[in-house]
């Protein structure tokens, strides 16, 4: 091993940086070259890669986004495509690859390592859906941002006595709902894990009234869809004033947490230990405090991974 790739895949997450400035230096510390892949896949396929030193990845730990850049890529979802990512790689003399990305990226890891090329997988996405790890890159600072914009939303709608339904991102994956539902104190999370009852959300918004609650805010995931529909359900139903909020791409910039950064950064350094090690179809992730590593196979199995017991503890504490 004496050159690695580094490439950022998907959607972009908070925290990226930090995972490419820990790859970056830790491969450089142990004698190794880096080379830069700008665009994800869809850069790998270009030839988009440039030499990487020390100095690459200075002054880039709290920024959000990713200098590398990342994409969706559709071509390397092809046989050809997938070809000329390998020609490229070889053409480029680099000799391992880590992907920093979510579950489609790691569907594209995994089959780089299937026709042979080492490559590791560092979960990198703010929906933390990958099923192997507690924590991906950009989820904790997704539900700061969503629990900032509570606290905004809380606000007006005491004000004004509404209901302010909240649409947050996931993708099929209630986490971001959950766990900033939990930490904003949100009165109602609806996620797609768990089938809802619109009567029941009324019933709760009611009972909150009566008892002189004045905010309400309903959390949304965005796997469940149609938040216009919710809230057309609670106005035809109790004659309740709504608002709908898509918080969106807000979701996805910002500055990193510090515990994005730490998990980051120790990702990058597994991925980078486990290259040297000659190791290679492995995706690195967190357990507890443990830096863990699985097959990117069983990393892009699907996965049940709601948290019952936080849900039930969530639910509870909004009665
Ligand atoms: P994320 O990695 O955040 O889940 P995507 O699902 O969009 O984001 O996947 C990112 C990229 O990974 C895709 O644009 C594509 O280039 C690549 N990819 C996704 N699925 C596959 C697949 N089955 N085979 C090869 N490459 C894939
Ligand atoms: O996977 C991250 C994510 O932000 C999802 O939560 C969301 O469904 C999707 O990406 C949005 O993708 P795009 O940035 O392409 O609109």
């Amino acid at each position: 091993m004496k050159r690695i790739g580094i490439l950022t895949s998907g959607g972009d997450a908070p925290g990226m940086n930090a995972a490419v400035r820990a790859v970056v230096r830790v491969a450089i510390f142990n004698g190794l070259k880096v080379s830069g892949i700008r665009r994800g896949y869809q850069g790998l396929i270009e030839g988009d890669i440039f030499d990487m030193d020390v100095s690459s990845v200075g002054d880039i730990i709290h920024r959000g986004g990713t200098i590398l850049q990342s994409a969706r890529c559709l071509e390397f979802k092809t046989e050809e495509g997938l070809q000329k990512g390998l020609d490229m790689l070889k053409l480029f003399n680099i000799d391992g690859l880590v992907v920093c990305g979510g579950d489609g990226s790691y569907n594209g890891a995994f089959k780089l390592w299937q026709n042979g090329f080492p490559t590791i997988g560092i979960p990198g996405t703010i929906d933390n859906d990958l099923g192997y790890t507690d924590y991906t890159i950009g989820f904790d600072t997704a539900i700061n941002t969503v629990v900032n914009a509570i606290g905004n939303l809380r606000d007006t709608s005491s004000s004004h006595g509404r209901a302010n339904i909240v649409e947050v991102m996931g993708r099929h994956c209630g986490d971001i709902a959950l766990h900033a539902g939990l930490a904003g104190g949100a009165e109602t999370i609806i996620i797609p894990e768990v089938d809802f009852d619109i009567d029941e959300v009324c019933r709760k918004l009611l009972q909150g009234k009566n008892r002189g609650k004045l905010h309400n805010i309903i959390l949304v995931a965005e796997g469940v869809g149609k938040p216009y529909d919710i809230a057309d359900a609670i106005k035809d139903k109790i004659d309740m004033d709504t608002r709908v909020s898509i918080i969106g791409h807000l979701q996805r910039g910002g500055i990193p947490t510090a515990f994005d950064r730490i998990i980051a950064s120790r990702f990058g350094n597994r991925a980078v230990e486990l290259l040297m090690e000659g190791k290679g179809g492995r995706a690195v992730g967190i357990d507890g405090n443990d830096i863990i590593d699985v097959s990117l196979e069983d990393a892009v199995k699907p996965n049940d991974r709601l948290n019952k017991k936080m849900y039930e503890l969530a639910q509870m504490l909004s009665i």
